[in-house]
């Protein structure tokens, strides 16, 4: 199945390459995460941050990756071989192949969790727990050894096989079809959401503009948001643009997957936080809004009736499945490219490599949570460890590579081409400021985020 000599696989249409590369964006950062930084920081206010970094400092390092991607027809080490030979920027064509396959190996330990969760849903065991047990479910199952470890060998086994069907009949076929029923599932929730009593003050939470939060560390997390709910910095956009057409228009299908992203992450905020408040628990953020804060809601609604609560639990965890796998497949691919282009690997055999690394590395994360809890690096468990260096260190600082080498390293015409696919595209001035906010607004920009978080 070796690609080595056969024309390399495109996506089919702009339709795919959005669904695609949405399919990316959208995932446990747009669930977990982004509705509760917003009631954190600000409420509306910060909604408002958030969408000017998307476009302004998001945008500009997604297109940086798109331009380098569909330019160079290469995974991200190729890219750099090709676009600029015999320089030392190969090993950060390097690093950005390494930096997702670690991120895969995290990831994929939570993407086990939701399988297990999804399980449990249709176990009706959120229902047939007694309420103040449920929460607890969570802190049992994650510091057990072997549960988790199947479990995550279960989701990374069905991430292997769409990535092993390839470009067209596996990644564009798989997003084609749950992207938009994700759109759907998210929208039956919102709507149960706010119907439910009580949810008003949910929905205030995400909407009061309260702008004597928008400090200096509110503006550093909306772009840290941004950065990790558009998948930037570590070549997953890089490498799905290279399977984007020649005359397909980048600033489109760039717009139309940040635009997809921020609009899943509202409509996924309204369908979690009103629920929350609804049943008068604290809303917080990461893996026990998720696995302890929403059971526990599913288990109080369902106290009148059942049916719908344990249904609603299936929508829900079946939802965060499928986005946690449309992303965890974009980072496989990223290895996946490199080893079948540059160290001649079949397509079977880079999967498999990169599948054996992902379980080993997300079997030690995974047993971090208990059997491997007193392991520390700098003070944090093996999972916090490598979640902290890659979204602090290596996605800002791959950001940072990609945006100085479209910006400065290549040549402005170069970048002008395939902007505008050879000037075809009405977009000159639009390239102007794109340009601009490539060369400066966001070198700028990172540069700033990495100070402030590392004095704060
Ligand atoms: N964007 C995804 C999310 O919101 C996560 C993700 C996918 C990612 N690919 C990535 C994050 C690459 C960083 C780098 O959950």
């Amino acid at each position: 199945m070796s690609c080595k000599g056969k024309a390399r696989e495109t996506f089919g249409s702009r339709f795919a390459v959005i669904m695609a590369m949405a399919g990316s964006a959208i995932g446990l950062g747009n669930i977990w995460r982004f509705p509760y930084v917003v009631g954190e920081y600000g409420g509306a206010a910060f909604i408002l941050v958030y969408v000017l970094c998307t476009f302004l400092l998001a945008l500009p390092i997604f297109l940086s990756e798109s331009i380098i991607g569909r330019r160079s027809g290469s995974n991200t080490f190729g890219a750099m071989e090709k676009l600029a030979p015999g320089t030392s920027w190969k090993w950060m064509g390097l690093l950005t192949v390494i930096s997702p396959v670690v991120i895969l190996s995290y990831y994929s330990v939570v993407g086990g969790w939701s399988v297990e969760y999804l399980f449990k849903s249709l176990a009706f065991e959120f229902t047939n727990t007694p309420a103040d047990n449920v929460p607890r479910l969570f802190g049992t199952f994650i510091t057990s050894s072997w549960e988790p470890l199947f479990m995550l060998g279960l989701f990374l086994m069905m991430v292997a096989g769409i990535v092993l069907a390839g470009v067209k009949s596996g990644i564009e076929r798989f997003s084609k079809i749950t992207m938009p029923v994700l759109f759907l599932l998210i929208v039956v929730m919102l709507v149960y959401s706010v119907t439910l009593p009580g949810s008003s003050e949910g929905v205030a939470y995400l909407l009061k503009p309260d702008f004597s939060k928008l400090s200096a560390s509110a503006v550093a997390a909306a772009m840290g948001q941004a950065f990790f709910s558009l998948s930037l910095g570590v070549g997953t956009i890089l490498t799905y643009s290279s399977y984007v057409r020649k005359d397909e228009n980048l600033l489109v299908s760039g717009v139309g997957t940040g635009i997809s992203d921020l609009l899943f992450a509202l409509l996924a905020g309204f369908a979690v936080m009103p629920a929350v408040f609804a049943c008068g628990v604290e809303p917080g953020a990461g893996p026990g809004l998720v696995f302890q804060t929403l059971p526990f809601i599913f288990n109080k609604m369902g106290a009148g009736a059942p049916l719908v609560s344990s249904l609603v639990a299936i929508v829900f965890f079946v939802t965060i499945l499928v986005a946690a796998l449309t992303s965890a497949i974009s980072m496989m691919e990223v290895g996946v490219a490199y080893l079948v282009e540059n160290r001649g690997f079949s397509r079977l055999t880079a999967v498999a490599s990169i599948f054996c690394f992902a379980l080993v590395v997300g079997a030690l994360c995974s047993l971090s949570f208990g059997t491997l809890s007193d392991v520390k690096i700098f003070g944090n468990t093996i999972f916090d460890a490598l979640d902290k260096l890659c979204s602090n260190f290596l996605m800002t600082f791959g950001g940072l590579l990609f945006t100085l080498f479209v910006g400065w390293k290549m040549k402005k015409a170069d970048v002008e081409d395939e902007l505008t696919n050879g000037g075809s595209l009405h977009h000159k001035s639009v390239f102007r400021v794109v340009y601009f906010l490539i060369r400066y607004v966001a070198p700028i920009a990172i540069i700033a985020i990495f100070i402030t978080n590392l004095f704060l």
